[in-house]
């Protein structure tokens, strides 16, 4: 398979953002608009209050709805979690799996991101999982044994799903929130090495089709530049997202 031949994603990561009411409107005013998005997949992910609502208002169209976490366990005793099959129940296609905030914020460790990706991908959502270095780890040169642990556990647990079961965003947490994007060519290098690195761990056919998008304040005036590097396949976008109107112009620059 060729590079041309993965199809570009653009997914809005609202984060703890937004109410019911402000969901609606959102989805209201997107879901015309993306119908015409062509070649790009369009996802949002939402706060679990507004999940049911946006899941339903896309039922009948080309966008995937998406949960920012869940926990890998079906059921049980796991107080505030969310499982794979509660999610499915209300039609939701797809996951943000290990965002850096629930790495640093509530302590998510590499083993567990790789489970609920595993997890993720036999339930039959699509698991967008997220790696990234701190700025500290970036300027001590530590910048790909942490990306590059944390892709190797996850590839561990996947077994033998293939590389359109799974998309992976590489997100600096330096970048993030911060207006401090990384360069093109820092996203491609990183992005590069990362596909590289799917290669050797499993073969060609998974390197080729596997979808890794860049995130990190990325944002409609930076959005060509990123998405012209020949790796990047995508992004995932938190600020810039929040307005349908700045959404929609990232989607009409990912099609490429
Ligand atoms: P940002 O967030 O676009 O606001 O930097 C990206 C993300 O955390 O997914």
């Amino acid at each position: 398979m060729t590079e041309g031949a993965r199809r570009p994603m653009m997914a809005a990561n609202w984060k703890m953002n937004k109410t019911i009411t402000e969901a609606e409107r959102y989805m209201a005013a997107l879901l015309p608009r993306a119908a015409n998005s062509g070649g790009v997949d369009v996802a949002v992910f939402t706060p679990f209050t507004c999940l049911g609502v946006a899941a339903r208002m896309a039922e009948n169209s080309e966008v995937l709805v998406g949960a920012q976490n869940f926990y890998f366990e079906d059921s049980g005793a796991f107080t505030g979690e969310v499982s794979a099959p509660l999610l499915l129940d209300i039609g939701v296609d797809a996951v943000v799996v290990g965002h850096s905030e629930r790495r640093e914020v509530f302590g998510e460790t590499d083993e567990v991101v790789a489970k609920k990706a595993k997890r993720a991908v036999d339930a039959g959502m699509l698991p967008v999982i997220c790696v990234g270095e701190t700025k500290e780890e970036r300027d001590s040169g530590g910048m790909w044994d942490k990306v590059s642990g944390q892709i190797k556990a996850v590839m561990d647990e996947l077994g033998d799903a293939d590389g359109n079961s799974v998309v992976f965003a590489y997100e600096p947490i330096w970048a993030i929130g911060t207006g401090d994007t990384a360069s093109p060519e820092d996203a491609q290098e990183a992005i590069e090495q990362i596909r590289g690195l799917l290669r050797e761990t499993r073969d060609d056919a998974f390197a080729d089709s596997v979808r890794i998008l860049y995130g990190g304040s990325v944002k409609p005036d930076n959005i060509a530049e990123i998405m012209a590097q020949e790796d990047v396949d995508g992004g995932l976008v938190g600020g810039a997202s929040l307005e349908v109107e700045s959404f929609e112009k990232l989607i009409e620059a990912a099609d490429k």
